[in-house]
């Protein structure tokens, strides 16, 4: 598995989770297998702005390599500087256009990206211009089911130079609630030439051989940690 020039141990990785993907948590879920692990979301304006908090939410140890750190925002000056502060700590730049969060979305940030194409290949391009090292883009299948962008906001992503892309397969209206529809997943995948990285509802060996096999995934992400024996496969 690839992403860009970086080659990962296996196709299977730690969600990012805001308040629980720390240091420590990712070490245990990195020592149980995961072939790559993300940090939590944290804000490209607050990076910009320098503040103290920010920074130490990005607190990494080289055992945990490679690690994949995520940026929220959508004001573009943020986003480059924030791209490339973070080339200097992690392999890969991961852009969240995925959080449903109220205090997230009224900034027009996260999910509420996905009712506004035009800003998100900006997004892209301005991190993949200022980032040294790849840039990944984590997304839902759209803002509610009216609307549905994940296909075409797929094809622009790595039309403006992302590297990879993960879908989580809800709306932002469905937040965690429902099924992730990993019949759209598939479709993303179909779609593009970049890896698809499919998210949402494994939380077994059996569903993520099921979710690899089912959708052609290039990898899969995942919120719990699951030991690689016990992936069975
Ligand atoms: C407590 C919590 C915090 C989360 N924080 C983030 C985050 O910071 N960035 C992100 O992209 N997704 C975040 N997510 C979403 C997960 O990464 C994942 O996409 C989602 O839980 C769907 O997978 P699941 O169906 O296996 O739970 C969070 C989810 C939970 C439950």
């Amino acid at each position: 598995m690839k992403i860009g020039n970086l080659e990962l141990e296996n196709n299977i990785f730690l969600a990012p989770m805001a308040g629980i993907t720390d240091l420590p948590f990712r070490l245990i879920c990195k020592e149980n297998g995961a072939g790559l692990v993300y940090t939590e979301m944290v804000s490209a304006k607050a990076l910009l702005y320098g503040d103290e908090k920010t920074k130490l939410l990005l607190k990494t140890c080289k055992e945990e390599h490679p690690l994949a750190v995520q940026i929220f925002g959508s004001d573009l000056d943020a986003i480059a500087y924030a791209s490339k502060y973070v080339s200097q700590i992690g392999e890969i730049v991961d852009i969240n256009m995925g959080c449903p969060a109220p205090k997230i979305v009224k900034n027009g940030d996260g999910s509420k990206l996905l009712l506004n194409l035009d800003l998100v290949e900006k997004i892209v391009k301005t991190a993949v211009e200022n980032a040294s090292v790849p840039v990944t883009v984590k997304i839902r299948l759209g803002w509610d089911s009216e609307n549905i962008v994940a296909v075409e906001a797929a094809k622009i992503i790595e039309k403006a130079g992302a590297s990879a892309i993960t879908v989580h397969g809800r709306t932002r209206s469905q937040y965690y609630s429902g099924q992730a529809d990993w019949n759209m997943i598939k479709k993303v995948k179909e779609s593009v030439s970049i890896p698809v990285i499919g998210n949402g509802d494994i939380r077994s060996g059996r569903d993520a051989k099921k979710a690899l096999e089912q959708s052609n995934v290039d990898a899969i992400m995942v919120r719990k940690s699951i030991s690689w024996e016990s992936l069975d496969f």
